[in-house]
Formats: structure tokens, sequence, C-alpha cells
């Protein structure tokens, strides 16, 4: 069985003797190989350049027997293609080029021409898919519209995120009309990433958790259900949000193929409340990968028994892999995954 079948026989929830295995950001700053190459170019280079896309997104699997291959991007490229520029900011996190603080400027953002202004992503992806031959699943990923949303509106990464929230509670209109252009321009990313050949795309909705509790469905679980309603008889689509435990039932509720779940419920526990026809990915600490190879390779054997009885198991981490993970520890972790047998 290859890889990529490995992924989708998960993906479609059928009993397996191991599960897939992937990590996000598995192109990163913990692979000096990664970061030879960030010496030379700038990362909006590397993602905006297909060859170097492709270099990177192939990286990691070079060292690491993966079963999937993520895309070599970033989720801001949205915003960017509406009319909002970013960068990283020297201190760390990232800074739109300005702050979206009005609805003249929400008004002002494009969401049309996604294809022609992101050709260089179905670029890449081409060139990965021709690659990696089918061996390996090839995912896709975009960022949810609140998660874009709260990058846009607060002009970066946030402590409190008070602006953004603070548009949802006393500018509806305004919020309203952010995530519609949010949205169709989603869908027509997303289009154009299966035309370029994945076989399923990640929404990570990262910022999901910091909502309140009766707030979430409403400021981001409806848009994201818009957009899987539009594209699930296309592609698959898998959720990933931190801290929304609270809400799996609801996530089902929007029918995809997959929920990834943060490393803060025993996984075993997630899978109690997410129905048998979804598969669930997940969930190890990524700080378990700074430490050493015996805690790494107790922590994925947990997860490994906790869901040896449960179709449909992807394994993963339960966020990106971070700069200060060690090799040596990403290496058990995978040997640990791909030669254990129930
Ligand atoms: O997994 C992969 O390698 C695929 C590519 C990928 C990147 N970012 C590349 C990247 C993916 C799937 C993402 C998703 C992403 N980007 C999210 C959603 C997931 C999450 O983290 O919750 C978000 C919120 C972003 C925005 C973003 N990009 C942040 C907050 C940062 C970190 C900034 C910092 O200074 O800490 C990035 C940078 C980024 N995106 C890196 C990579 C490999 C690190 C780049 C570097 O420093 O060289």
């Amino acid at each position: 069985m290859t890889s990529r079948e490995r992924f989708l026989a998960a993906l479609n929830c059928q009993p397996l003797d191991r599960p897939p295995i992937w990590v996000m950001r598995q192109a990163g700053r913990y692979l000096p190989e990664y970061r030879a190459l960030k010496e030379k170019h700038s990362f909006l280079e590397l993602a905006q350049t297909p060859e170097l896309a492709l270099e990177v997104t192939l990286q990691p699997l070079r060292r690491f027997d993966l079963d999937a291959a993520i895309l070599f991007s970033d989720i801001l490229v949205i915003p960017e293609a509406l009319g909002q520029g970013y960068h990283f900011r020297t201190q760390g996190g990232i800074g739109m080029d300005y702050r979206l603080d009005s609805k003249d400027q929400i008004d002002a953002l494009d969401p049309t021409a996604i294809e022609e202004k992101l050709s260089y992503v179905s670029d890449a992806l081409k060139l990965i898919d021709g690659e990696l031959a089918g061996s390996k699943a090839l995912l896709g990923f975009g960022g949810s519209p609140w998660t874009l949303a709260t990058y846009m509106v607060e002009g970066g990464s946030s402590k409190n995120f008070e602006r953004v929230k603070g548009l949802f509670y006393s500018d509806r209109l305004a919020f309203n009309a952010l995530m519609e252009k949010l949205v169709a321009a989603l869908i027509d990313y997303f289009r154009m990433q299966k035309s370029a050949g994945v076989d399923a795309i990640q929404i990570f909705d990262s910022w999901g958790g910091i909502l309140a509790g009766e707030d979430y469905q409403e400021a981001s679980l409806q848009w994201i259900q818009q957009i899987i309603d539009a594209v699930r008889d296309e592609v698959s689509i898998i959720i990933y949000a931190k801290g929304t435990s609270p809400h799996f039932a609801r996530q089902a509720a929007t029918r995809p193929k997959a929920i990834s779940v943060d490393w803060t419920i025993p996984i075993e526990e997630a899978a109690q409340q997410i129905p048998a026809d979804v598969a669930i990915q997940g969930n190890l600490d990524p700080v378990l990968l700074d430490t050493t190879p015996d805690i790494v390779r107790q922590g994925a054997t947990r997860i490994l028994d906790a869901m040896s009885n449960r179709p449909g198991h992807i394994f993963n981490l339960g966020h990106g892999i971070h700069p200060t993970a060690r090799i040596e520890n990403m290496e058990t972790l995978v040997e640990t995954v791909t030669t254990y047998s129930q």
C-alpha cells in the first residue's frame, strides 16, 4: 500500500494496521536545509517561486517517511491577493502592511481573479504532484475566514484580538462583508488547488478557540460551513482548529472529511464526540519534540493505542512543529508510528 493509499483510506475511515502520519510546518525552521535556503531567499520568494516551493515542500520527505506532503505556502496569501500584503516582523509574528479599520477599506478588497493572482500556488502544486507521482498524499490548505480576519483587522499577530472581536460585536454589517469576500476567495482558491492535484485541503481555524463559546458558530463556523457546502463534492476538507474542543459536534455537523484535534484533549475523548464516519487527526503535543526520543515514543504510543480500535485516525501533532524541535525526536516519532502494529 502506498502512503497516498494509506492516507486516503484513513480519510475514508477504513480500518488500517497503522495510521498515516504527517505534520504541519514540516517545512520549517527546525530543518537546517530549510534555514540554508532562507539565507538566500526571503519567505515570500520561496513561496512565490514554484521551483523553490517544490524544493521546500520535498525537504522533509527526503528525511522522514511521512505519508503526506503539505504545500509550502502560507494562509496569508489570501489577504495579499485581496490587496492587503503581509510580512514577518523581525521580532517574530506577522505584520500586515496596514490594518483594516473601516468599511471603506473592506469594500476596497478585491476577491476576484484569485486563480490569476495566486497562479504561483497552482504552478507549485502541479510541480509537486508531478514529483510525488501518486506515492504520497498531497495536501493543500487555507486559513478559515475568521482566522484570516484576525490578521487583517488586527494588522498582524495579536494578543487579545480586541479589534476583530470589536468589529464582530459592534459592526456586524462590515464584519459580514469581510467574511463574504473571504468565503468567495477561498472557494475559488480551493477549487484551484483541487485542479492542481491536491488530495485534501486543510482549513486552519487557528484562532477559533479565542472566541466566546456562544459566538463560535456565528463568527467562525458558519463561514467554514459555507465553504464546505460549496466544495464538498469536489474535494475532501479537514478542519483544524485550536482550542475548540467544546465544538466538535458543531464542527462535525458541517460534514468535513476529518477533524484535526489539538493536544489539550485526550484523543479518545475527542473520538467519543466525533461521528464514526468523520476521520480524526492528531494530537501529539508539539512540545514533546523538544524533549527526548523516549518521551516522544511514549507519548506517540499512548495515542496509537488509544485510537487502535477507531478506523479513520491520521497521526499528527496537535499544532505545527516548533523551530526548537529536535530532528532525532522527529525521526523517533515517524519510526514509532510507521512501525506500529496493533
Ligand atoms: O506545514 C507546512 O510546512 C506548510 C506550510 C505552512 C506554513 N504556514 C509555512 C510557514 C502552513 C500550513 C502554514 C499555516 C499558517 N500560517 C497558519 C495556520 C496554522 C497555525 O500555525 O496555526 C498561520 C496562523 C500562519 C501565519 C504564520 N506564518 C505565522 C503565525 C507564522 C510564524 C511567524 C513567526 O515569526 O513566528 C508564519 C511563518 C511560517 N509559515 C513559517 C513556515 C514554514 C516559518 C517561516 C520561517 O520563519 O522561516
